[in-house]
């Protein structure tokens, strides 16, 4: 691309959605396709910025240009970005991250039981990996987050989204409404960018490349903000 907006700067995109084991040969995942964080990547590395993406089982091809670690689980994500986070200047957590996982993961298939019909299989709560990232001191790291939110309600999503961007502590929130034909495997989105006075910086629906360019425009419009403090 002409525009290098971005050069220079070290950008961190998580991607995906995570797979959380149960057995050697299950897993419960999300219906992310990773489709719209490999465009942020894209758009970032076409802009000049010097991309990590961190890639939790994506359904599409990876992007070139990128330093690229996969992942699986969330607490695989969580070490990644983690790492990867220290001296960046954006991190954009567009992963799919699982709420919860199994309790314990067994070491053979799980077996059908012949005494019942049912199985109950024990969660534990996953680390909430963008709070972590937001309540912990991250000078100089622009946070973006997302919320993917299956609300029908226009205004009672964006009440979601910014109390979701003020609980994680996140500077940037793109909400985006999800479901069976919305959002995760589609290629468009329709998305409201949330700054950090919970103020509508954008609002707009288009396909996930042009999503992502609008997400960086942000970005760049608060390191420039940022420089001038
Ligand atoms: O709470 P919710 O899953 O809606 O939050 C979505 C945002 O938080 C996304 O940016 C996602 O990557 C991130 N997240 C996370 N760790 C979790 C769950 C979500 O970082 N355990």
């Amino acid at each position: 691309g002409e525009n290098h907006d971005l050069a220079g700067r070290r950008i961190v995109v998580t991607a995906g959605g995570t797979r959380e084991p149960l057995d050697p040969v299950r897993f419960l995942g999300n219906r992310s396709s990773g489709k719209q964080g490999v465009a942020i990547a894209e758009a970032a590395r076409a802009r000049g910025a010097e991309v990590t993406l961190i890639a939790a089982n994506l359904e599409v091809a990876d992007p070139a240009g990128c330093d690229l670690r996969r992942v699986s689980s969330a607490l695989e994500l969580q070490a990644a970005v983690t790492e990867a986070a220290r001296g960046a200047d954006a991190v954009i957590m567009a992963a799919a991250v699982a709420d919860y996982r199994p309790a314990s993961i067994s070491e053979q298939k799980i077996k059908k039981d012949g005494s019942g019909d049912g199985l109950t299989i024990e969660l534990v709560r996953n680390p909430d990996i963008l709070a972590g990232l937001g309540h912990a001191p991250h000078d100089g790291t622009l946070l973006v987050g997302f919320a993917a939110e299956t609300e029908p309600d226009d205004g009672r999503l964006l009440e979601l989204g910014r109390a979701k961007r003020r609980a994680k502590g996140a500077d940037v929130l793109v909400v985006n409404r999800v479901g069976w034909n919305e959002g995760f495997a589609s290629d468009d989105n329709s998305v409201v960018i949330l700054g950090g006075d919970d103020e509508i910086v954008t609002r707009l629906h288009g396909t996930k490349p042009s999503v992502a360019g609008a997400i960086l425009d942000v970005v760049v419009s608060k390191f420039a903000h940022t420089a001038e403090d």
